[in-house]
């Protein structure tokens, strides 16, 4: 895609495309509402993989997600039911048993590409510039890692891989891991160890991204169904995490790793060997960051340290406000028709139909 021209001189980047891979999820749900309303970015595949719930109900889970957005032209797989190795870990006590509980969900209108989201992953990355792909997964590295294997050529296609997962001084599954590592640890050893670049967007960035009351109100007020969708989505996860883990409010972990892709400013890094524990007893499942002395010149991986709440947040509200009301005539921020009914003449504009 050309890069867009805003003004004599000034060129609009072309946006960035991506291939969301996730386990929906209150919070891939909002990464997935981040990546659908946001102009700079270009959702190519939406993939599901087994995580916070079976792969049956994360499936199920986005395809409602796709349909609360009003997302057309996008493929949706699902991948692999369980991890490599290990058997199935979820979080219901987290997500629920839906792995979406708190607000109804609507039948979905979106078929499932029947690609398995593995296949899915190598050919849309395969069928675009070598370098213009990006792979955000927001979920166990499952479907990541069997890609890699299937179809090596894509580690030096894919533009880079902006994962939530891991911490290098915070675990939530246990004292030292992260749930998306944990439960596919040899998943995570193999993306963490191919030389595509990484950036890893673990629990010491998100659990600066919480859902505060004046960012849910701010939601509320957009007045949208896709806004209230989420507002619901916050409320349940609010109770999960105060009652699970302690939190006053609920760290929003996925869309940071979309709002990274976004605008990289909004989340600092540092550039830091990783690689995964696979033996440890108490340690399974670390992401084990390597902070000693300058980064070795070939080192491909970064992790995420600071967090600009604001502007994160603004991002977020943004894309619902351009998502705006699907299936009511409205068109989402990339002028792409939701299933609305075009009478005699109608045109469709970036703005609604005239
Ligand atoms: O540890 C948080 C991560 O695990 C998030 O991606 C959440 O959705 C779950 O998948
Ligand atoms: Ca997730």
């Amino acid at each position: 895609m050309e890069p867009n021209f805003q003004a004599p001189g000034q060129v609009k980047a072309a946006p960035r495309k991506i291939i969301l891979d996730c386990d929906p999820g209150h919070d891939d749900a909002v990464a997935l509402l981040l990546a659908h309303g946001n102009p700079d970015i270009e959702l190519l595949a939406v993939t599901t993989v087994v995580g916070n719930q079976t792969l049956e109900k994360v499936t199920r889970n986005a395809l409602a997600v796709g349909t609360i957005a009003g997302i057309t032209g996008v493929p949706f797989a699902a991948g692999c039911p369980r991890p490599l190795v290990r058997s199935i870990e979820t979080a219901p006590d987290i997500h629920g048993d839906s792995g979406m509980d708190g607000p109804a969900l609507p039948e979905s209108t979106i078929e499932l590409d029947p690609r398995h989201a593995v296949d899915l992953i190598i050919d849309t990355v395969m069928a675009h510039e070598p370098g213009t792909v990006t792979l955000v997964p927001t979920a166990g590295l499952t479907n990541i890692a069997m890609a890699a294997r299937k179809e090596p050529r894509i580690v030096e296609r894919v533009k880079e891989v902006v994962l939530m997962g891991g911490g290098y001084h915070v675990g939530n599954w246990s004292a030292v891991a992260e749930f998306n590592i944990i439960i596919d640890p040899e998943a995570a050893h193999i993306v963490f160890n191919e030389k595509w670049p990484v950036v890893m967007v673990g629990l010491d960035l998100t659990h600066q991204a919480l859902a505060t009351p004046d960012v849910v109100e701010k939601i509320a007020a957009i007045g949208t169904k896709p806004a209230k969708f989420v507002t619901e989505l916050m409320d349940f996860f609010a109770h999960t995490y105060k009652d699970a883990q302690g939190f006053d409010y609920p760290p929003v972990h996925d869309p940071c790793a979309v709002a990274y892709v976004i605008d990289p400013s909004i989340v600092s890094t540092r550039k830091v060997p990783v690689n995964i524990e696979l033996t440890g007893t108490l340690t399974l499942g670390m992401t084990v960051a390597d902070f000693r002395a300058p980064a070795p010149a070939d080192c491909h991986t970064s992790v995420a340290v600071d967090l600009d709440h604001a502007r994160f947040w603004d991002l977020v509200t943004d894309a619902l406000v351009r998502i705006g009301e699907p299936g009511a005539g409205d068109v989402d921020n990339k002028g792409n028709a939701s299933d609305v009914d075009l009478n005699e003449g109608a045109q469709l504009t970036a703005g609604g139909v005239k």
